[in-house]
C-alpha cells in the first residue's frame, strides 16, 4: 500500500486515512515514513498501535516532547521560540514543576464548579440561533462554547469573549486564510493574549477572587508560584490546547450522530448515555492526530530498534481503532464499555490537563442538544480543515427543527 501520513488534501477530503492506519497496525506498526529532505523535514518513525502509542507517550525519558511537537518545522523563528517555553514542549523536571502548580485549577472539584456554567452557555448559544432556518454548527456551537468555557474558567468579562474569541481564531488558523489574516496575524493575536493574561493577573494579585487565574496565582502548599511570564504562557496555551481540541470534538461528535442517526435516537431515548457518548466521540474524532518526540537514546518500540535523535510520531487516531483493544473498531457505539480511547493522549507527564473539562463540555452539549434540539439535522456537507495535525471541521450547516 502506498503510505502518506502527511498529505493534507487527504485530511481534507476523508478525515484522518484510515485505510492507511489499519494496514500499517496489521503489517508494519512502526513504519519508517519518508520526509521531504529538501525542505529540511527529516523522515520519521510512524507508531500506529494503541500499546506502542502508550509506551511512547510514558517514557517521556526516552521520548522528548522539546524537540517540536508538530510534524515538519514550518513555523517562524520567533514563534518557535515562544513554543518552547510552554509546559506542552517541556520535559521532566522542567515541566513537572509547571503542570503540578496548574495542575491545582483542574482537580475534578474545581471543574465539577463549572458545570451549571457549561450548561447555562449551551442554552445561551442554543438561544441565540432559534428561529433560524439552517445555522453553522461549527461557528454558532462548537467554537464558542470551549472559548467562553475557557473564559468563565479565568474569569475574564463577558464583554471580553468576542476578542478573546477572535484572537483565538487568528492563532489557530494562522495558515487558513478562512481564519486568519496570516502568520503574522496568528502572531499579532499571540502577543495580544498575553498582554491580555498579564494584565489579568495583574487585576487578580490586587483583587483576588474565587476563579482559576486567582487560585494559580497563589502559592501551593510548598511556597512554590507560577512567576507572570509563566502564568502568562499558560493562559496563551489554554487558548490553544483547549480550543480548537474541543471545538472539533463537539463538531466531529455531531456528524458521527447524523451518520449514525440510530445513535442519535439511542441518546435521545436516553441521555444518561451522553457521558458514555463524550469517550466515544473523542476515539471516534481523536482531534488531535499526532504529536511528535525525539528519542533521546538508541531504544526499541515495540519490536522495531530506533536510534537515539530519531523523530517518533504518535497517531491516536490510529491507536484508537486498533482491532487489538477495541471490539469492532470502526463502529461509533455511544454505549461503548470499556472505552480505553486515548484521544487525549497516552498517559504519561503531558497527559491532557483538560480531559475532564472537555468531557463535560461534550456530556453536556450533548445533553442539552438532546433535550432541547431532537429534530437536529445535517443540512449540507461538512467542510474539513486542511490539516494532517488536527481532525478538523470548518463547517457543518445544520437545521434545527
Ligand atoms: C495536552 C488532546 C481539550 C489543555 C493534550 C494532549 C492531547 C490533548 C493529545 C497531549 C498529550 C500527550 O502529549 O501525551 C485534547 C483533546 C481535547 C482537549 C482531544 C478535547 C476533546 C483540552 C482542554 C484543555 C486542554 C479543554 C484546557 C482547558 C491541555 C493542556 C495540555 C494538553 C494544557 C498540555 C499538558 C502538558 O503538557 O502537561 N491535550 N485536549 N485540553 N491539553 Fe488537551
Amino acid at each position: 500500500m502506498d503510505i502518506n501520513l502527511v498529505d493534507k488534501d487527504v485530511y481534507a477530503r476523508d478525515g484522518a486515512p484510515h485505510d492507511q492506519f489499519r494496514w500499517l497496525r496489521a503489517n508494519a506498526p512502526v513504519y519508517l515514513h519518508e520526509g521531504e529532505p529538501d525542505r529540511g523535514w527529516p523522515p520519521f518513525w510512524a507508531v500506529t498501535r494503541h500499546a506502542d502509542v502508550v509506551h511512547v507517550s510514558r517514557r517521556s525519558d526516552l521520548f522528548s516532547s522539546s524537540r517540536r511537537l508538530a510534524l515538519f518545522d514550518e513555523m517562524p523563528e520567533e514563534q518557535r521560540e515562544l513554543q518552547r517555553l510552554m509546559m506542552l514542549n517541556q520535559d521532566p523536571p522542567e515541566h513537572t514543576r509547571r503542570r503540578s502548580l496548574v495542575n491545582r485549577g483542574f482537580t475534578p472539584r474545581m471543574i465539577g464548579a463549572l458545570e451549571q456554567h457549561i450548561r447555562d452557555i449551551c442554552h445561551q448559544l442554543l438561544d441565540e440561533v432559534t428561529g433560524l432556518p439552517t445555522v453553522d454548527f461549527v461557528r454558532d456551537i462548537a467554537a464558542p462554547l470551549p472559548l467562553y468555557v475557557i473564559c468563565e474558567l479565568l474569569g475574564a468579562p463577558v464583554e471580553d469573549r468576542d476578542k478573546i474569541f477572535n484572537w483565538s481564531n487568528q492563532m489557530i488558523g494562522a495558515d487558513d486564510p478562512e481564519y486568519s489574516s496570516g502568520p503574522s496575524a496568528g502572531q499579532a493575536a499571540a502577543a495580544e493574549v498575553y498582554a491580555y493574561a498579564n494584565a489579568l493577573a495583574a487585576e487578580r494579585r490586587e483583587r483576588p477572587r474565587e476563579d482559576l487565574a486567582t487560585r494559580l496565582l497563589l502559592p501551593d502548599v510548598t511556597g512554590e508560584t507560577l512567576d507572570e511570564n509563566e502564568f502568562d504562557l499558560f493562559v496563551l496555551l489554554l487558548v490553544v490546547a483547549g480550543n480548537e481540541t474541543t471545538r472539533n470534538a463537539a463538531s466531529g461528535g455531531m456528524l458521527a450522530f447524523f451518520e449514525h442517526p440510530e445513535q442519535w435516537r439511542r441518546l435521545l431515548a436516553d441521555r444518561a448515555l451522553a457521558a458514555p457518548a463524550a469517550d466515544e466521540i473523542v476515539r471516534w474524532v481523536s482531534p488531535v492526530n499526532l504529536f511528535r518526540r525525539t528519542a533521546t537514546a538508541d531504544t526499541v518500540i515495540g519490536e522495531q530498534e530506533v536510534r537515539e535523535n530519531d523523530k517518533v510520531v504518535v497517531f491516536y487516531g490510529s491507536a484508537n481503532r486498533d482491532e487489538d483493544v477495541f471490539a469492532d473498531p470502526e463502529v461509533f457505539d455511544i454505549g461503548r464499555t470499556p472505552n480505553p480511547q486515548i484521544g487525549f493522549g497516552g498517559g504519561g507527564a503531558h497527559f491532557c490537563l483538560g480531559n475532564h473539562l472537555a468531557r463535560m463540555e461534550l456530556r453536556v452539549l450533548f445533553e442539552v442538544l438532546a433535550e432541547r434540539l431532537p429534530r437536529l439535522a445535517q443540512a449540507g456537507p461538512a467542510r474539513r480543515l486542511r490539516s494532517n495535525f488536527i481532525n478538523g471541521i470548518k463547517e457543518l450547516p445544520v437545521t434545527l427543527t
